[in-house]
């Protein structure tokens, strides 16, 4: 490859979850530590990075042909840009993505992007680079200090995946699960508090496996750091996501009851009602054993919403078995939830497993179980109108003095009055829509 100027600005794209989201934008202040700055609006940078997700089908193709894409339209402004692929299909497919794409300069992995820098140092000399290594810790001990701003901010506390769900990647893509040290983690909040920051999601594939060592030397869980969160001014709202039912302990069910920083809110995936399923998928519950762990919410906390993870469609999955799923969707009136099409992942168990289900099949299934989720968001926010509860301000509206917030339900409230973002604001719930409520104001807690 011929030597490539040292690029100048900037782009990544994020196509994964939230913790890919965070990785994005820790490797923008990376480049930005380096005097690379952000393209502009509109124009063609001179470094775009590929942040993939690897979850779902078509993944890889829809990388191949983002690289197509930009090589074209490099060669239209006659000057490509420098590319480089990172996230969990960097980390899955790193060297087939080398051999067949020559345009792709710099490879790197989920848990390698603390060395982006030197690996750009490479690619201006002509030489490719990968890095799809998985040190466990040492990529956040290399980043810089965090300089995001703004109201709410993602904090990636746990990492990886133990639990090898038969369908899924994260294990192969994201490594064995690992916990960043309480130190570090009570240092970021503070310094995202200080540029900002009012509200924190606490982020890990698997959040509720967290565990380590406070400030006193005890050992902790996850209830423990969200405690000492709690302690730090400014800081109003805490959230956590992704937990998994297994790794849930008394400690952190009690902190709904005990912290009014910890937002009334639980995203909590069970994939299906079925227990031949449940055990196929080997989620290692029950539907029972996760209803009993959500009732134990509810008794201390009554009002919070519940929200998780579906697939339809898995190998042998019969519609007996998917009108269990239906079922437990009714049961848990869930007021968010996602859900999806199995798809087979190239090297997990269910790829090759009997029974595969015809896509319409699926669809069918999925447009049945999105029709009862729908019906039970649309529920539950109608069941909250009449309620006051404080909404943050995150983003103007479409019409003049309107704004978006979000409730402590994480619903969408629209509101009208002068505010800015990352206000406060005490609203009471009006008009219900299906994804949104009406806000009507009440009074500005804080400027
Ligand atoms: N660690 C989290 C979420 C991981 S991925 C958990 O266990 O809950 C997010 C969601 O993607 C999963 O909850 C699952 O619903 C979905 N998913 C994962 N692999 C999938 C596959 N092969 N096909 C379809 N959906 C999948
Ligand atoms: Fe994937 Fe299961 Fe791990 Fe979640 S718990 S990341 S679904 S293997
Ligand atoms: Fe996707 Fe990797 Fe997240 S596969 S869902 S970006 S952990």
């Amino acid at each position: 490859m011929k030597p490539a100027a040292p690029p100048k600005t900037y782009r990544v794209k994020s196509f994964g979850c939230q913790m890919n989201v965070y990785d994005g934008e820790r490797m923008a202040e990376l480049l930005g530590e380096r005097g690379i700055a952000p393209a502009p609006e509109g124009e063609e940078a001179d470094l775009v990075i590929l942040n993939t997700c690897h979850i779902r089908e078509k993944a890889a193709e829809k990388v191949y042909s983002d690289i197509g894409r930009l090589v074209k339209a490099g060669n239209k402004a006659g000057k490509a840009p420098m590319i480089a692929v990172a996230g969990c299909v960097a980390q899955a497919e790193g060297e087939e993505i080398m051999a067949r794409a020559p345009a792709v300069s710099i490879v790197v992995g989920p848990q390698a992007y603390h060395r982006l820098p030197e690996m750009l140092d490479m690619a201006a000399n002509g030489e490719r680079a990968t890095d799809t290594d998985m040190p466990a810790i040492a990529k956040f001990d290399a980043l810089p200090v965090r300089r995001k701003r703004g109201p709410s901010a993602f904090l990636t506390v746990q990492e990886g995946c133990d639990k090898f769900c038969t369908y899924c990647v994260v294990p192969y893509t994201r490594g064995a699960e690992i916990s960043r040290p309480f130190a570090h983690l009570i240092a970021e909040a503070q310094k995202l508090v200080e540029t900002g920051a009012c509200e924190i999601t606490l982020l890990g594939q698997n959040v509720n496996a967290w565990s380590g060592e406070d400030d006193k030397g005890r050992s902790v869980g996850l209830a423990g750091l969200i405690h000492a969160l709690a302690r730090i001014d400014g800081l109003e709202r805490i959230r956590y996501t992704t937990s998994h039912p297994n790794d849930m302990d008394e400690a952190l069910i009690a902190a709904h009851g005990d912290v009014p920083k910890l937002m009334p809110y639980l995203h909590l995936p069970v994939q299906s009602g079925n227990d031949r399923v449940l055990k196929a998928m080997n989620r290692q519950h029950t539907a029972e054993g996760y209803l009993r762990l959500l009732e134990k919410f509810r008794a201390v906390r009554p009002d919070i919403a519940l929200s998780g993870d579906f697939i339809v469609g898995f190998p042998g999955e019969t519609e007996a078995e998917f009108e269990d799923t239906l079922s437990i969707v009714d049961e848990v009136r869930y007021a968010h939830a996602f859900s999806f099409k199995y798809s087979p992942r190239p090297g997990t168990p269910a790829a090759t497993m009997d029974g595969q289900i015809a896509p319409e099949v699926m669809d069918e299934r999925l447009q049945r179980l999105q029709s009862r989720i729908g019906q039970h968001q649309f529920g539950f926010n109608q069941a909250s109108v009449g309620k006051t509860c404080q909404v943050l301000v995150e983003r103007k509206g479409k019409l003049p003095g309107q704004w978006l917030g979000k409730s402590p339900w994480l619903q969408s409230v629209w509101f009208e009055g002068d505010y800015a973002i990352g206000d406060l604001v005490d609203v009471t719930l009006g008009e219900a829509g299906p994804n949104s409520l009406m806000g009507l104001v009440r009074a500005r807690l804080t400027a």
